[in-house]
């Protein structure tokens, strides 16, 4: 796979943390714009509502919004979990929830990563008690090894192996979002070996 080297390398990093490129920009832009295609060739004739989920998919959706022909609008919402443990309890909460009602409409629920699927599991049960006339999911990325709820994505940028991985929208501590390509991110202590995230 080819690695986004010049970028990465411009890229600050903290003292023992490390990336390397999974996924350059140019790639990632290709598959985007063909998954905009795909969207608007299942639902020729249907104006789209676009829902974010915040903050990750900020960079996807915009792409995603800009590469499906006619009528797109934009929502977001946000959610988190609780704690530490929360991505096996499957306890997540609503932070912000969306501008309008999604009732009647086509809702495609935009995602950085599926991951273990909880939170696309919570969201997507919230969603469906608001009776949109469709619901679809668009991942920028799947990591199918982690998955502990049974969530479907309808279209996917990438599968990728089980790292941790940073860019793109994706964070670790808040940091390296902006990275223009997506990065597998490991951690160094001095004195120790390089361990993945998590
Ligand atoms: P899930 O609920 O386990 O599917 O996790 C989804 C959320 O966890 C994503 O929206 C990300 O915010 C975060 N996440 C999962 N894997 C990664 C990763 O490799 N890098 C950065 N964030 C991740
Ligand atoms: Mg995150």
């Amino acid at each position: 796979m080819a690695t986004t080297k010049k970028t990465i390398q411009s890229t600050p990093t903290r003292p023992g943390e490390k990336v390397r490129g999974l996924i350059t920009r140019a790639r990632i832009h290709r598959r985007i714009l063909e998954i905009g295609k795909q969207i608007r060739a299942d639902f020729p004739d249907e104006p789209l509502l676009l829902v974010g989920v915040l903050k990750g998919a900020v960079f996807f959706l915009a792409d995603l919004a800009r590469g499906i022909p006619g009528e797109v609008s934009l929502d977001f919402i946000a959610v988190s979990s609780y704690g530490k443990d929360t991505k096996t309890s499957g306890q997540v909460r609503l932070t912000k929830d969306l501008d309008a009602s999604i009732e009647g409409r086509t809702v495609i629920v935009v995602e950085d990563i599926l991951d273990t699927g909880m939170t696309l599991q919570y969201l997507l049960r919230i969603l469906e008690q608001r009776k949109p006339k469709r619901l679809r999911v668009a991942v920028l990325l799947d990591k199918p090894e982690r998955r502990v709820a049974a969530v479907h994505a309808d279209y996917v940028g990438f599968t990728i192996p089980n790292e941790f991985v940073v860019g793109f929208g994706l964070d670790y501590a808040e940091r390296y979002r902006n990275l223009q390509g997506v990065a597998v991110l490991t951690l160094k202590t001095p004195g120790k070996a390089e361990k993945p995230v998590r």
